[in-house]
């Protein structure tokens, strides 16, 4: 074994610093007759078809109180461009701020829920609320994306992967190896 891999021990409340897939997104939803937006790293792919999300959303947050709310929510995907504004949204509460104003961002109406997506971001994926079954036990939300908006261009966006401790690693260079993916699933 090479020493490069040799491996030390580690704190277990730290290991989602190396799991945390990203990239980050913003969470937009709206109830009451206000909107919001929340920085989340901890989301996963659950299912393609119907396509589920699954994601946590502390129970301490205004989001968490607005989503379960109304059961939408929209998806986006920043880019680097973004960076400050992320890390801004994730680090103040709805319940103080209109985080659209503050943050000059622009509301768009969506196709399927009520809640605008975000003009600035990369992709934006209209959500509902599919299961909530996991929600008092862990803050896990599933959800349908039921309408997606995509930019065509770039194919492959500077998106942010959160590694804790306040930095970001930005996505970058792409390997294909399309010839070795023959397992059809
Ligand atoms: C990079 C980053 C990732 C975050 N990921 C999550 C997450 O996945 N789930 C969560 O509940 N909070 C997460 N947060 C914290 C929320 O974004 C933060 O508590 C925010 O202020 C919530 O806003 P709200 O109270 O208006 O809903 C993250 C924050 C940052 C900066």
């Amino acid at each position: 074994m090479s020493a490069k891999h040799a491996k030390q021990s580690f704190p277990v409340d730290q290991v989602r610093r190396y799991l945390e897939p990203g990239p980050v997104v913003l969470v937009s939803s709206f109830a009451g007759g206000r909107t919001n937006i929340m920085t989340m790293g901890w989301h996963s792919i659950v299912a393609f078809n119907p396509p589920l999300v699954g994601c946590v959303i502390a129970a301490g947050n205004h989001s968490y109180r607005m989503i379960r709310a109304s059961g939408e929510c929209v998806i986006n995907l920043p880019t680097r461009a973004l960076v400050d504004t992320v890390a801004k949204i994730g680090n103040v509460s709805g319940a103080d701020v209109d985080k659209f104003a503050a943050f000059g961002l622009t509301p768009q109406p969506a196709d399927q829920v009520k809640v605008p997506l975000i003009a600035e971001c990369h992709a934006s994926f209209e959500c509902r609320l599919h299961d909530d079954a996991m929600v008092d036990k862990y803050n896990y939300f599933i959800f349908e994306v039921v309408a997606a908006h995509v930019a065509p261009v770039p194919a492959h966006p500077e998106t942010l992967h959160y590694t804790g401790d306040g930095t970001f690693m930005v996505a970058g260079k792409t390997i294909s190896r399309r010839a070795l993916f023959t397992k059809v699933s």
